[in-house]
């Protein structure tokens, strides 16, 4: 791929076929040193930080991609629907089988039925219209996500997206300036931000108990071997692709996400430069050959993706954080959830606290029965005890994370007020990723980050999720 200039990028990526799209949005070429006279030509201003748009009484929902993620937020938005806050107005997957998965799902809780966009994977720019939908939910593999998110924006609708919302640098600029430039709210559905242990250690962290925090370890260490080779639960396999033509971090939000609320990221600091290795590639292309299917072992010769690549990051106020991604090695699951101050620690799979002063100083031991559950009990984020008890009755996501986020998002939208996060946090996240692959490539050096939000990471504010009154 040639130097790009990221003003022309959307045009000169135009609407590919998923697997173009991939290839064209690999790498970029260009030397991180420039990026920060990129933003400066961008001129962004910030100005979308705490954007507050008009009330919408029923946020009208087109949900686009209905595979795992797009049949498990229908159900995520059920209460939602039936309190009258939002209704499902289109659907859209290049699947019909999928669609109609999902008609049946929705007619189980919404009489009106949504109006149905299929038949190529360019149908779902139909759904894209103010006559439809207020709220794009975009749950298609990776390589769409920021080309949803804009032309969503772009057609004057706010664009919710999974994780990530972009891979390149230039889709990362081009979401915030096309934010700014529309007055739309692009939120990155970062649904562990909302897990009741990280809100718990978020509220700790507001109440002082960590001190002086200095360090953090977080990760997604989830053995993905099996689906990502099952010839159906991706679809096509788009996942699996990523991993044959990308080597870095391809997934770094689920962990990085919470660790960036608990520093103040963007709203008192910012990551400022990274350093990326990548280990050797083994467990999935072994896996791949051992297969009988032709095709999955040449497949297994072209893995590019390391085993396991572990990311380095570096704050404006001086704190560091340990980044993991590996999806290929057999492990249980884990995103580590480690934070470390002057007056306490978390360790995450399990969780385990330490304290580290009054009775407790220098006691070498985590915290054990009643004296944790105090710390629970007490600590407990308000928005987590307000909205458990609606989770639980619904038997929502992931144990009631994914009930919270949508929660969060379709009530803010319908009282005009400001995301928990907004366009910058999403594409700051996810520049990290794209970053990654960049250090890696260069030998694992030294990359820094570019300001996204025009100096506006340099003003203390508190978290938008302690609003517990929404
Ligand atoms: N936050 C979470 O906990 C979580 C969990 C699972 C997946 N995800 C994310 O959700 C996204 C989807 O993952 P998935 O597991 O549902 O994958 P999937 O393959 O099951 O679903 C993707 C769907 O998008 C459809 N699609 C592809 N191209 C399209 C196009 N051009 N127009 C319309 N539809 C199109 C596919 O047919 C498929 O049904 C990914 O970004 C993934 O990372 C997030």
């Amino acid at each position: 791929m040639k130097r790009l200039d990221f003003l022309k990028i959307g045009s000169l990526f135009g609407i590919g076929s998923a697997f173009g799209t991939i290839a064209s949005a690999r790498h970029s070429e260009t030397p991180h040193a420039d990026w920060t006279s990129k933003i400066n030509a961008a001129g962004i201003t910030g100005s979308a930080f705490d954007l507050k748009a008009e009330k919408i009484d029923r946020v009208r929902v087109a949900i686009i991609g209905l595979g795992n993620r797009g049949q498990s937020l229908i159900e995520m938005l059920q209460w939602l629907v039936q309190e009258g806050h939002a209704e499902i107005t289109a659907i859209s997957d290049i699947n019909p089988t999928k669609i109609e998965k999902a008609k049946e799902r929705i007619a189980a809780f919404q009489s009106n039925q949504p109006v149905t966009f299929s038949g190529s994977d360019a149908s779902w720019q139909d759904a894209m219209r103010t006559e439809i939908a207020d709220l794009a939910l975009i749950c298609t593999p990776w390589e769409w996500h920021a080309q949803m998110a804009k032309t969503a924006m772009n057609n004057g609708l706010h664009a919710a997206s999974e994780v990530p919302i972009a891979y390149t640098v230039e889709d990362s600029l081009e979401l915030i300036q096309i934010a700014e430039a529309t007055n739309r709210h692009c939120i990155m559905l970062e649904n562990c931000c909302y897990n009741r242990e990280e809100l718990w250690i978020l509220n700790m962290i507001q109440a002082g108990v960590f001190g002086t925090l200095t360090h953090a370890e977080c990760a997604y260490l989830h053995d993905l071997r099996q689906l990502m080779i099952d010839p159906v639960y991706y679809e096509d396999r788009w996942r699996l692709k990523h991993h044959l033509q990308r080597n870095g971090n391809l997934y770094t939000t689920h962990g990085l996400g919470p660790v960036c609320m608990y520093f103040d990221i963007l709203r008192g600091d910012t990551l400022t430069h990274l350093t990326s290795m990548s280990s050797k590639e083994a467990a999935l292309s072994e896996a791949l050959a051992n297969t009988a299917d032709e095709e999955l072992k040449e497949m297994g010769k072209r893995v590019q993706c390391g085993d396991v690549n572990t990311t380095l990051i570096g704050t404006a106020k001086g704190r560091s954080i340990m980044l993991q991604f590996d999806v290929h090695s057999g492990r249980p699951y884990n995103r580590l959830d480690k934070v470390i101050g002057s007056k306490a620690t978390h360790y995450g799979y399990p969780s385990r606290l330490y304290i580290d002063e009054g009775p407790h100083w220098g006691g070498h031991a985590w915290l054990e029965g009643s004296e944790k559950s105090e710390y629970m009990d007490r600590y407990e984020h308000p928005v987590w005890s307000r909205l458990q008890q609606l989770a639980a009755d619904h038997k929502q996501g992931h144990g009631g994370m994914d009930f919270v986020m949508m929660y969060r998002l379709i009530r803010c939208l319908n009282l005009g007020e400001s995301l928990d996060l907004n366009v910058y946090d999403g594409a700051l996240w996810s520049l990290v990723g794209a970053l990654s692959e960049e250090s890696v490539k260069l030998g694992s050096s030294r990359v820094d980050i570019p300001d996204l939000t025009n100096g506006r990471w340099n003003t203390a504010v508190p978290h938008p999720v302690h609003r517990d009154w929404i």
